[in-house]
């Protein structure tokens, strides 16, 4: 059942927007809306309240992040490329001093070495990297587990 503390927003950054069009080795086939569907069920089923946002701009990114102050209890983060060198990213989520959990699609670690480095990583509870549209499921039961703790 829903609580009180269960408003989850889910930030998809640059170029998620193209899933279904990108290498499905790396992303699967599903679009950006199959995702979000799914998630939103997931969602449910965990007793959560889920609101999901794309851009393809960092300063929307960042101040959606800005936004979120009072309105959410937890967020889950994909920026995309932005992951590896957007330290405004990492700064506005510091301030937002929310639960935070970093998901990728794709396998980040067995990649390109460039993509090794995850400027938000320390800011996160877990991140869940290369389990496919799954991330976002173990990343949903992240968050319910820490709200569900007092004090975490
Ligand atoms: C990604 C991994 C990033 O390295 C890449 O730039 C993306 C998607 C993922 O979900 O696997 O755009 O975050």
């Amino acid at each position: 059942m829903a609580g009180e503390r269960d408003r989850i927003e889910v930030m998809h950054g640059v170029n998620l927007d193209m899933l279904g069009r990108r290498d499905p080795l790396h992303y699967g086939s599903l679009t950006l809306a199959d995702l979000d569907a799914q998630i939103a069920a997931w969602a449910t089923e965990l007793g959560l309240r889920v609101s999901c946002f794309q851009t393809n701009a960092e300063s929307e990114y960042v101040e959606r992040l800005h936004s979120l102050c009072g309105r959410v209890d937890g967020v889950i983060l994909n920026p995309g490329a932005w992951t590896h060198y957007a330290y405004s990213i990492h700064d506005a989520l510091e301030l937002t001093g929310l639960r935070a959990v970093e998901v990728h699609l794709s396998d980040v670690q067995a990649r390109e070495p460039w993509r090794r480095l995850s400027v938000i990583g320390d800011l996160c509870l877990a991140t869940f990297s290369g389990r496919g549209p799954d991330g976002y499921r173990l990343a949903l039961e992240r968050l319910r587990e820490a709200l569900d703790k007092t004090g975490e």
